[in-house]
């Protein structure tokens, strides 16, 4: 396994290298604590070198990056806390590249440091705000004073419990800037009101969800009066978290009830849908024996998926089930621990594809899942009878779940379920659609 230290020198070495070949340098970081710290150390860094600008987003899409692409042109764009799951696009995309982040990631080659892909595991050992610090330490080494930065996207992105890994390097390495008291920690050259570590980093999330990324970024290099600004910012982001919290509180036996025979909690809310990460992890520590699935219903849905080190030991892998939960209707993925999604579709229906996803990782009650695989004549054929199946599919009977959809000319249905009977019916019903759909087509 290469050393993940190696990597971040090489990084920058491959920016030195390549300096005088771009005029100006973008950063694409993610919204949230640890992506607004991960922006600043990269700003503070590298716009010793170049002229700087900063784009901070609470999620990229492919659509993202292709306006990206028209903005930089050949120009260096850097990706922290964010661009792992979209590696291979970047790669084929911009011409110079680097990609700062701890996000789940597979086979990613090229201009990446990621912890998972050295050993590490990037939801405890190392923060995307870390991966920044380790790049810029080669470029700017006074950037040591900054560290608190890269341990505020630490604690930010709850891992702080127990500190470790990389981040326990980082952390070992302050030696004066930091003192340590259990989770939290106290960080001795800064202001006054932001040396609690804890609250330092509820402010600069505080900006993130409520959209005042560029003052987030003036609270991490000390600016006095952003400071104020951002403190009448996060009582008011405070008050509104505690009215909803309490409102679940109020409802906590009727969700407990109402999730009963369910592998998660699902809790749908018509609060803010960038209430949705901060609630799930609040509500995370009170329903904490099962997974928290939140899901603000404004617009499409926006859901928040929270587990605990317990579940994910059993085989809880949030990520990779919200990933197959959305099924081509929105977007999803994240940590084992932590992940998120946007779907564009009915709350029942996703809820009950998420139930199942999850009820089959963690090994809970008894599941059916069967494939039918038909094979066409020609790709027409095929396309138009998985059209026809799936408007009988609208509405998804109880319990089971369809998926029907052709690739070339082979057609395939997918039926998961948790009753065997109905999932003898379904398949029976299928058989009966897909005959008359052939019929027609004759
Ligand atoms: O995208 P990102 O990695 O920054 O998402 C982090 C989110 O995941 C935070 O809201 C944090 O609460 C949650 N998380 C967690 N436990 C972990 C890692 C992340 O709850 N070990
Ligand atoms: O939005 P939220 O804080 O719940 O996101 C938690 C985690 O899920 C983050 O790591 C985020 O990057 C990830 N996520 C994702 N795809 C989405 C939404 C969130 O990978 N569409
Ligand atoms: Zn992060």
């Amino acid at each position: 396994m290469e050393n993940i230290q190696k990597k971040a020198a090489e990084l920058a070495s491959f920016f030195l290298n390549n300096l005088s070949k771009f005029d100006k340098i973008y950063i694409v970081s993610h919204k949230d604590t640890d992506g607004i710290a991960a922006c600043a150390l990269l700003y503070i860094t590298l716009s010793r070198y170049k002229k700087v600008e900063t784009r901070i987003v609470s999620q990229i899409y492919t659509e993202t990056l292709n306006k990206l692409k028209k903005i930089v042109g050949d120009n260096l764009v850097v990706f922290s806390d964010l661009g792992s799951s979209f590696c291979e696009e970047i790669e084929e995309k911009f011409k110079y590249y680097i990609i700062l982040d701890h996000h789940p990631v597979k086979n990613c080659k090229g201009n990446i440091l990621n912890p998972h892909l050295f050993g590490y595991n990037g939801a405890y050992d190392l923060s995307g705000s870390g991966a920044a610090y380790l790049f810029c330490k080669n470029l700017y080494p006074e950037i040591k004073k900054y560290s608190y930065l890269a341990i505020l996207g630490a604690i930010g992105d709850k891992q702080n419990d127990p500190f470790q890994g990389l981040n326990l390097e980082i952390i070992k390495e302050g030696k004066g800037i930091f003192e340590r008291y259990g989770k939290n920690i106290f960080i001795k050259n800064v202001e006054d009101d932001l040396k609690d570590g804890e609250y330092f980093s509820s402010l600069l999330n505080a900006c993130g969800t409520l959209d005042k990324e560029n003052l987030g970024l003036q609270v991490c290099i000390q600016n006095k009066e952003a400071i104020k600004e951002a403190k009448k910012i996060y009582e008011k982001y405070d008050r509104e978290l505690d009215r909803a919290l309490k409102h679940f509180l109020e409802n906590k036996d009727k969700i407990i009830e109402e999730n009963r025979k369910r592998s998660a909690y699902f809790i749908l809310t018509n609060t803010k849908r960038n209430l949705t990460g901060p609630l799930s992890t609040l509500l995370i520590k009170i329903f904490n024996d099962k997974p928290v699935i939140v899901i603000s219903k404004k617009d499409n849905l926006k859901i928040s998926a929270r587990g605990t080190k317990e579940l994910v030991s059993q085989g809880l892998h949030l990520g990779e089930a919200l990933k197959i939960a959305v099924n081509g209707k929105g977007e999803g993925g994240g940590h084992d621990i932590a992940s998120g999604a946007i779907y564009h579709g009915d709350a029942e229906e996703f809820i009950e594809r998420l139930d199942f996803e999850i009820k089959k990782q963690l090994k809970k009650g008894f599941l059916i899942e069967g494939e039918l695989m038909f094979d066409y004549e020609n790709e027409k054929i095929a396309s138009s009878v998985a059209e026809a199946i799936d408007v009988d599919n609208e509405k998804p009977l109880k319990a089971t779940l369809i998926e029907t959809y052709s690739n070339r000319n082979i057609f395939i249905t997918k039926v998961k379920s948790e009753s065997i009977g109905t999932f003898k019916n379904v398949i029976d019903d299928v058989l009966v659609c897909i005959k008359s759909a052939e019929i027609m087509k004759e």
